[in-house]
């Protein structure tokens, strides 16, 4: 089966004043048709950039080099007009930020309405009525009111629920939502991940969900992808990952996720330090400074993704000590 999304050897370099940065190095990923991918990592480790250098909306002072193909066909080299074509009918991404992603002086309605309008040609009293069953699919209680809404006049939920609607208004076939429950409160976030859920099963949508917090993907995703400091670390099912994770630094982000404890009252225990500065990377592994597991091979030489059969990988010199 030909992959709906497939990136191998993916790089992303940035030009800054004190030279060059690779924020991403060497990712290979797949996504399957209906499938959902979880990218996880703390702040910084490249997972924004990874998805934005796949739809060509890098910063300019980026630039991406590898091979990113949907269905088959080049995308990380396709002119921009075709690259917008391909975003607006195929592919949606809904941000973390949905404020940012929605016009202020608009009302809500109108906004999509007009998005529906402008990339299915549907006359303005379709689009209206197409607009106002997608917000009861997104479970926007008295759609007809909040059609007429100003996007402040909403909760941030609510918002986050506009903007996930606005993506599904085209019935894309590959929804990538960066950190989209990121700035809502633990009940909300719950609300919009059932939501996710619930479109990814009514409509075969394929998903990307990029968080920093592993337990956001616990249910959701079928195959989660580990990222530090630019870089994958582990791959596998959901399964592998949360039953046998076999890379330190996925056992440490497992341990410090609180509904996976079953106990939310304890202090939990964090990685300690920080992710390293990209732009002075310690040799060897990345990860070496803050692992409890190092040995002197670590810092000498980076390790190497290593398979451990049906697409679980970990790229660490004590695989078999984990
Ligand atoms: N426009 C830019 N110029 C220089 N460096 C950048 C730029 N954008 C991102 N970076 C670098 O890429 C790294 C990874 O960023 P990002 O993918 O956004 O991380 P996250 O995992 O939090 O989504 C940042 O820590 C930064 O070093
Ligand atoms: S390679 Fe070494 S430092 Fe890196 S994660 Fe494995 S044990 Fe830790
Ligand atoms: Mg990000």
């Amino acid at each position: 089966m030909t992959a709906l999304l497939d990136c191998e050897h993916l790089e992303v370099r940035f030009r800054t004043e004190d030279g060059e940065v690779c924020a991403v190095n060497d990712l290979n990923l797949e996504v399957q048709p209906g499938e959902c991918l979880g990218i996880v990592g703390e702040s910084g480790s490249g997972k924004s950039q990874s998805v934005l250098a796949m739809l060509g909306l890098l910063a300019g002072n980026g630039t991406a080099t590898g091979s990113v193909r949907y269905r088959g066909r080049d995308i990380l080299n396709l002119p921009r007009k075709e690259l917008d074509q391909l975003r607006g009918d195929r592919l949606a991404m809904v941000f973390q930020d949905a404020l940012s992603g929605l016009t202020p002086t608009m009302r809500i309605g109108e906004q999509l309405t007009e998005s529906l309008a402008r990339h299915r040609g549907l006359s303005r009293a379709a689009a209206k009525a197409k607009v106002l069953e997608i917000l009861e699919i997104v479970k926007i209680p008295a759609p007809a009111t909040r059609y007429n809404a100003y996007p402040f006049e909403l909760s941030g939920g609510m918002r986050q629920r506009v903007m996930i609607a606005m993506a599904m208004l085209c019935q894309p076939e590959l929804l990538i939502c960066d950190e989209p429950t990121t700035a809502l409160d633990v009940t909300v976030q719950a609300q919009i991940l059932r939501l996710l859920d619930g479109l990814k099963r009514h409509t075969g949508t394929a998903i990307i969900l990029i968080t920093h917090d592993l337990g956001v993907v616990a249910g959701l995703c079928d195959k989660v992808l580990i990222m530090y400091a630019g870089r994958a670390v582990e791959t596998g099912t959901a399964h592998d990952i949360f039953n046998n994770p076999r890379h330190p630094y996925t056992v440490g982000l497992l341990r410090s996720v609180p509904s996976l404890r079953g106990d939310t009252t304890a202090d939990l225990p964090t990685i300690p330090g920080q992710p390293p500065n990209l732009e002075v990377l310690p040799p060897g592994c990345a990860f070496a400074p803050r692992c409890g597991q190092a040995i002197a091979a670590c810092q000498a030489s980076a390790p190497a993704m290593l398979s451990m059969g049906s697409g679980h990988a970990a790229a660490c010199h004590r695989i078999d000590a984990a």
